[in-house]
């Protein structure tokens, strides 16, 4: 059998497409040749990945949307389903860290405000889940489909500060499993749920604690590269092959993994 890496015509839905990871994976889609539907809460970054899309001759639609509002995420499914006829890719990038919910040096877990905690593990969570009960239920119809979500090196091993995130992000973990197994006992093995775990790339939501307004390493980001081997940050675009793959049918008899891409971080003790 022929390996097959392509996503051409395929229609990938993106969450979370205004921001660095999300936009950049949409841009690969479309170079790729698939069908992108991004979704935002931020209108105005989204408007600027759906412009970039298009101006790069890509099939993109735009949807302003809360991951966390199961409503209008059902009426967006539709939306995408008359348009396109189906929905073959979900990538579920919408999340990250709050600055509320990440304690500064001088606090403890005890000053940990709930609510911060609460809209944390909500975003990175029920941010997951939602999306891919919402346009899931469309791939357990039509019997195929990817869905890709997006963890993290907290769900590895502990890293101070961030208590919502790890937990949240370690819980995604868990649905990618408790979902590739429903899949594929209940609808078809042709249902795919996987996640990566990128390493430290830099993004809207963590260029504050890892780089100075000057453009230098925090403590933190120095810590960080101790523990890479590859003694980088990842680049943007070096998640883009790795999600390629998984939706992609030469992963056809990979379920419920968690990818690392990461420069060696998850697999080094630092010694
Ligand atoms: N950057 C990293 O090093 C890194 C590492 C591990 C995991 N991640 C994860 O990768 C994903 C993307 O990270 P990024 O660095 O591109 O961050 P980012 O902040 O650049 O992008 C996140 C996007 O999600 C959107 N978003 C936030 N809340 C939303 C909501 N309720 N509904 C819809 N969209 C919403 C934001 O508007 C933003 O455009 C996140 O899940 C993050 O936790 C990032």
């Amino acid at each position: 059998m022929r390996t097959n890496f392509s996503v051409k015509n395929k229609v990938a839905v993106i969450t979370g497409a205004g921001g660095v990871l999300g936009g950049s994976l949409a841009k690969h889609f479309i170079s790729q040749g698939a069908k992108v539907a991004a979704l935002d809460i931020r209108r105005e970054q989204l408007d600027v990945t759906v412009d970039r899309l298009r101006s790069a001759g890509g099939d993109a639609m735009g949807f302003v949307s809360d991951v966390l509002d199961y409503k209008k995420l059902k009426t967006t499914t539709r939306q995408i389903v008359d348009q396109w006829g189906t929905i073959d890719i979900l990538i579920n990038v919408a999340g990250g860290n709050l600055p509320g919910a990440t304690l500064r040096e001088d606090q403890t877990v005890f000053d940990m405000k709930l609510e911060d905690w609460q809209k944390v593990t909500d975003l990175n969570l029920n941010g997951t889940v939602y999306p891919t009960l919402a346009m899931g239920r469309i791939m357990a119809e039509k019997g195929s489909g990817s869905i890709i979500n997006v963890s993290s090196m907290a769900a590895y091993s502990a890293i101070t500060r961030v208590l919502g995130y790890s937990v949240a992000k370690t819980g995604v973990i868990n649905f990618t499993q408790w979902m590739a197994m429903e899949m594929a006992l209940k609808f078809s093995e042709k249902i795919r749920v996987n996640a990566i775990a990128p390493g430290f790339f830099i993004g809207d939501q963590n260029r504050a604690v890892l780089l100075h307004p000057d453009g230098s390493l925090t403590d933190r980001s120095k810590k960080v590269l101790a523990r890479t081997p590859m003694k980088r940050f990842g680049d943007i675009t070096e998640l883009n092959g790795a999600v390629q793959f998984l939706c992609s049918d030469a992963a056809s008899f990979i379920t419920g993994i968690v990818l690392p891409v990461d420069g060696g971080f998850s697999s080094f003790s630092g010694v």
